[in-house]
């Protein structure tokens, strides 16, 4: 993924997501800067249709909805903060796709697990990818998956 993206990836979650999950431009565009590394997208003909945004950070922290990524020096996870395909590209494995190729990015930086937030009842695609939910002890990060609309469910795999 590319700041020259930024559009195209507007567009997929406009598609995506309901008005009260839209993260605003900035975030989005400070996000691609902070990890550059460990966000993509998903091209077909028509342009961007997927893209997958991650970044390390630490087992049991939650980044709230609309806030920006902040990197860790001692990660142990790769968080993975937004994955969304376009409706016209569903079902073609572009979702398993980005994952999988971002939990080679995060085994080859080190890390021993990955991490997320589900949303919008995606537990039994993100359980056949190996994902379990899990609990929280840090309040803050409890309050930030309080702060996602519909039930969200703080999920992680480990990466060996
Ligand atoms: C969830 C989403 C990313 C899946 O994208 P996709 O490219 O169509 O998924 P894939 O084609 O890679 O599908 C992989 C498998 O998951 C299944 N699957 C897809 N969405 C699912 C869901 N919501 N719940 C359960 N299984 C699902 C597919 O049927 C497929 O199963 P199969 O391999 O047995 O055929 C897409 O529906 C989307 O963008 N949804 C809106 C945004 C969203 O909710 N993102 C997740 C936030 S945590």
């Amino acid at each position: 993924m590319r700041p020259a993206d930024l559009e195209a990836v507007l567009r997929v979650q406009a598609a995506c997501y309901p008005e009260s999950m839209q993260e605003p431009r900035e975030v989005v565009l400070a996000r691609m800067r902070a990890a550059p590394g460990s966000c993509a997208v998903a091209v077909d003909a028509e342009g961007v249709c997927g893209y997958l945004f991650a970044y390390p950070s630490r087992l049991g922290v939650v980044t709230p909805l609309d806030a920006p990524f902040e990197p860790a020096l001692d990660a142990d996870t790769l968080y993975l903060h937004d994955l969304a395909v376009a409706p016209r590209a569903h079902g073609r494995g572009l979702a398993r796709r980005l994952v999988a190729h971002l939990l080679e990015h995060g085994r080859a930086l080190g890390l021993a697990a990955s991490s997320l937030v589900s949303v919008q009842d995606t537990a039994a695609f993100w359980s056949s990818l190996g994902f379990q939910e899990t609990g929280i002890d840090c309040p803050r990060s409890r309050a930030a998956l309080a702060g996602y609309p519909g039930t969200a469910r703080y999920m992680r795999r480990a990466l060996d």
